[in-house]
């Protein structure tokens, strides 16, 4: 057997936001890069799902795409270990989404929380739609499709994997085994906050970016929140109320935690002195990744044909498995 047919196959994926931050490289990439080595992975950038809440200006999209592949590709991804591809080039993901919907009741998707929250709570009737009540069905089809084994997601998305597992078996109990039935594995959730202490997400301009210079990241990290009650140098510190050290804890080597808590708790540095040593951390762990971006910017039609190859790769797998689905459906084959 060749070693892919003995590996697990892994799909992940997520909306093309555009600049990927620190949040989303602890929250998912830095564990894609793990899973790539040992998984059949297909990383998928879901640009149908963004359009379920986002339809009435696409005109980001491209350029969203392309910065978040080529963040991607710097920190690490391959596409010797990993297919990367994007939903809409492989079009039968449209076509195995309204199959699932046929077998979708409507109470499996008015359950969704993004459904209730959005629509039902806050009333928002923008979001009243055929397509932002499939958004579910539509992630279904994607897992599906590639018979995917394992699917890492962050807790919110759950649900949605156990949809996904909800219809496949309704199609096998009827139609025999067509699908595999995923298995979700729960990623890092929110463990980087922004630096100003909320959520880090782009709509509070509080994110540092993968794309960032390193004196751009100084920037961010010098006006970073720290303990409050360290008002002054002399002023002790606990690090457990502080942002800097949340950073510390995932970027700065493990030998130094000591030191740091001492200093800080101890009131033995300024806390500017102790955001030089998280800033050279995280200079330290960047550093490759800047190198495989200058390359990439480099050489500007790369990221375009790693596409092209991930989308041929996927589609191939996505054909073969339509084909058993069209036939355990009953469905017509022209010319049979
Ligand atoms: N809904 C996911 C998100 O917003 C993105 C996504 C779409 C996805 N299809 C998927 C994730 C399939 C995992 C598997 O992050
Ligand atoms: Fe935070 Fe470091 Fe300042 Fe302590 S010394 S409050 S850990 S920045």
């Amino acid at each position: 057997m060749s070693e892919s047919a003995t590996k697990k196959i892994l799909l992940s994926g997520s909306r093309p936001t555009g600049r990927q931050h620190l949040g989303n490289y602890v929250g998912a990439l830095a564990q894609w890069l793990e899973l790539q080595d040992e998984c059949d992975c297909l990383f998928m950038i879901a640009d149908w799902h963004a359009l379920t809440n986002n339809y009435n200006d696409t005109s980001v999209l491209p350029e969203n795409i392309r910065n978040q592949v080529i963040d991607w590709l710097a920190v690490g991804l391959d596409p010797a270990k990993a297919t990367i591809f994007v939903q809409s080039a492989i079009k039968e993901h449209a076509e195995l989404a309204l199959l699932l919907g046929m077998f979708t009741p409507l109470g499996l998707v008015e359950r969704s929380t993004s459904w209730k929250d959005a629509v039902v709570e806050q009333q928002n009737d923008e979001l009243r739609t055929y397509g932002f009540l499939g958004y579910p069905v539509l992630q279904a089809a994607d897992i599906l499709i590639y018979q995917a084994h394992i699917v890492p997601v962050g807790k919110d998305q759950v649900e949605h994997i156990e949809k996904a597992q909800d219809l496949a078996q309704k199609v096998n109990v009827r139609y025999g085994e067509v699908f595999r039935v995923p298995q979700w594995r729960l990623g890092k959730s929110a463990v980087l906050l922004g630096n100003d202490g909320r959520k880090m997400s782009k709509s509070y301009g509080n994110c540092i970016y993968l794309s960032e210079t390193p004196e751009e990241v100084w920037e961010k990290v010098r006006v970073m929140m720290t303990d409050p009650a360290r008002v002054r140098k002399t002023d002790p510190g606990d690090p457990e109320k502080c942002l800097v050290w949340t950073y510390h804890k995932v970027f700065t080597p493990e030998e130094r935690h000591a030191e740091i808590v001492e200093n800080c708790t101890g009131a033995k540095w300024g806390c500017i002195q102790c955001k030089r040593v998280l800033d050279d951390a995280l200079k330290a762990h960047f550093g490759p990744a800047r190198e495989r971006r200058a390359a990439l910017e480099a050489n500007p039609d790369q990221w375009k044909d790693v596409l092209t190859e991930g989308n041929k790769k996927a589609r191939e797998r996505a054909q073969a498995t339509m084909e058993v689905v069209r036939e355990k459906l009953h469905l017509f084959e022209d010319g049979k």
